[in-house]
């Protein structure tokens, strides 16, 4: 899908659906008005019927509007002016993305951008509209042998109309990030929604060196079990050896300084390079690859098992991530390391009561086989620390404790840095895709207490989700830490099945505000 700028007065447009919004009590917004006066008062004759009062959400499509040059015209409730806020200003944008990708329309013409949004500007406002679209016209058809053309979206290119050029570039920035964005949230469904038997760690690894290949900016290394094992990764080898599938720790690396490298080279046709000294210290990314569950020795139950290839949404999170802002070219460095593997039930498996020696020399009494996640994160957070980071974030379906707590709407965040945690909260308001931070206090690590080794890997009764990342914080005290545990927003389960793309939208808005210098 493509998005553009138009100038030129909305009611010349011949584009095939024209969209203004109408507010409550069927008052109509500067760009309703301006059409129904072009139209010869259409929009008021359509809203005498009272199909549509102006309620958020509602909509209201009309074929072949007499007196204008355009296919359509789509009303859309926009609720009381002074009660517009984020949250309804993104379902009155959702409501329209959905009715226009109901229809056959090849283009649209979307004035919602001109609605006030308190502390909002056109580029934020954008993005809404493009992200709700990406949203309304994503399939994942490719294992459907029978992929029917209707299903497809005929939606091609959305303009966004705008008056002055101050307008226009907001507009302009807006489009850019917005598409970026849904192509990094795109491919984290994509990967996400792909199953255990073909999204492997192999199939992770071939992604990430295909991501670099579409890139410039991304260098992808993967190490192998061997190099895994010289590293003394015995925590992430000790899950995978219950699988036949070979573990991967996949490493992207993004440079968005021009190609600064370490040795202070420089990337052919960029135009500024920046030494080696005045590299910036990349944020690193750990993104939990889990590519199948089933909770190991330590068997999960049969019902919503399949559910468990959505294991490693976090790790696709860290691909869509590094996507979206190689494609918005920022300006900063990031890493992404994503630690992937199968946790299975096998000869070789974990056993409860096993112990393991991970990376960093601790020692971990293995519970719980199910327990899985933070063994493979815990050496890759330790790894970490080569690339000097200024900060790290985790990301990971952590814990089904998480989404007893949060529910879908918000992803647990747990920090050992304040200000990291509020940056990342104030990403996650902005950008609608929103965490919830819960506390890190020492009581919660000493219910990780081991008879046998330093740690065990399970925390008891109580408080999954804070035990986990306690464990997780056994392994981060060197650096600024956050961790983002997307059990209950990576996926919906009922009606909408699928992966959901988050938290893309809050991560590369952090990043986005990073390189703002904030
Ligand atoms: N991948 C799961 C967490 C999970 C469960 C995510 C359900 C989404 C939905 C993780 O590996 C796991 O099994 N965690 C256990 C931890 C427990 C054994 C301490 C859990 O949450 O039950
Ligand atoms: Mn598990
Ligand atoms: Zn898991």
């Amino acid at each position: 899908m493509e998005f553009t700028t138009s100038t030129g007065p909305i009611q010349d447009s011949r584009s095939g659906c024209l969209i203004v919004g109408i507010y409550d009590g069927k008052k109509l917004t500067p760009a309703a008005q301006q059409i129904n006066d072009a139209g010869d008062g259409i929009i008021k004759a359509a809203l005498k019927g009272g199909d549509l009062s102006g309620a958020v959400g509602q909509t209201l499509m009309l074929t072949a509007p007499q007196g204008l040059a355009c296919d359509r015209l789509l009303l859309v409730g926009c609720g009381k002016e002074k009660e517009l806020k984020d949250r309804s200003y993104r379902q009155i944008v959702q409501a329209a993305a959905r009715a226009v990708l109901a229809t056959r329309t090849k283009d649209a013409l979307c004035a919602l951008a001109e609605l006030p949004v308190p502390e909002r500007e056109l580029d934020w406002k954008v993005r809404q509209f493009i992200e709700a679209a990406g949203h309304a016209a994503y399939r994942f058809d490719q294992l459907k042998s029978d992929k029917k053309d209707d299903d497809k979206p005929a939606l091609r290119k959305v303009s966004f109309p705008y008056s002055s050029r101050g307008e226009g570039a907001l507009i302009k920035l807006g489009i850019v990030q917005g598409r970026a964005i849904n192509d990094g949230i795109d491919l984290t469904k994509d990967l996400s929604n792909l199953p255990g038997n073909i999204c492997t760690p192999s199939y992770l690894a071939d992604q990430a060196r295909s991501l670099s290949r579409q890139h410039k900016s991304i260098k992808t290394t993967i190490l192998d079990e061997k190099q895994m094992e010289k590293l003394g990764m015995g925590a992430l080898l000790s899950v995978s050896r219950g699988s036949r599938q070979p573990a991967k720790l996949i490493v992207m690396e993004y440079d968005g300084q021009g190609g600064a490298s370490a040795a202070g080279g420089r990337k052919p046709g960029a135009a500024k390079g920046t030494s080696a000294k005045n590299r910036q210290k990349p944020i690193v990314l750990v993104g939990k690859g889990l590519t199948f569950d089933a909770g190991g020795i330590s068997l999960k139950p049969a019902a919503a098992m399949d559910e468990m290839k959505y294991d490693m949404c976090g790790g696709a999170s860290v691909f869509g991530t590094i996507k979206a802002i190689a494609e918005m070219e920022l300006p900063i460095n990031v890493v992404g390391v994503v630690p992937s593997s199968e946790n299975l039930p096998d000869g070789d498996a974990n056993k409860p009561g096993d112990i393991v020696t991970t990376m960093s020399g601790q020692t971990v009494e293995i519970l719980n086989t199910d327990a899985e996640g933070r063994l493979i994160l815990c050496d890759a957070l330790t790894y970490s620390k080569k690339f000097e980071p200024s900060l790290v974030i985790d990301i990971a379906t952590l814990t089904g404790a998480c989404i007893v707590a949060l529910g879908n709407h918000a992803a647990g965040l747990l920090a050992n840095d304040d200000e990291l945690a509020a940056k990342l909260l104030e990403a996650g308001q902005k950008s609608g895709d929103r965490a919830w931070q819960l506390p890190l206090w020492e009581e919660y690590d000493e219910q990780l207490k081991s008879p046998f080794a330093d740690m065990a890997n399970i925390g008891g009764k109580g408080a999954g989700t804070i035990t986990a990342a306690s464990f997780l914080a056994r392994y981060t005290k060197e650096y600024k830490w956050a961790h983002l545990d997307i059990a209950g927003t990576a996926w919906l389960s009922n009606s909408e099945k699928g992966a959901t793309g988050r938290p893309v939208p809050l991560l590369t808005q952090f990043l986005i505000d990073k390189a703002k210098g904030n």
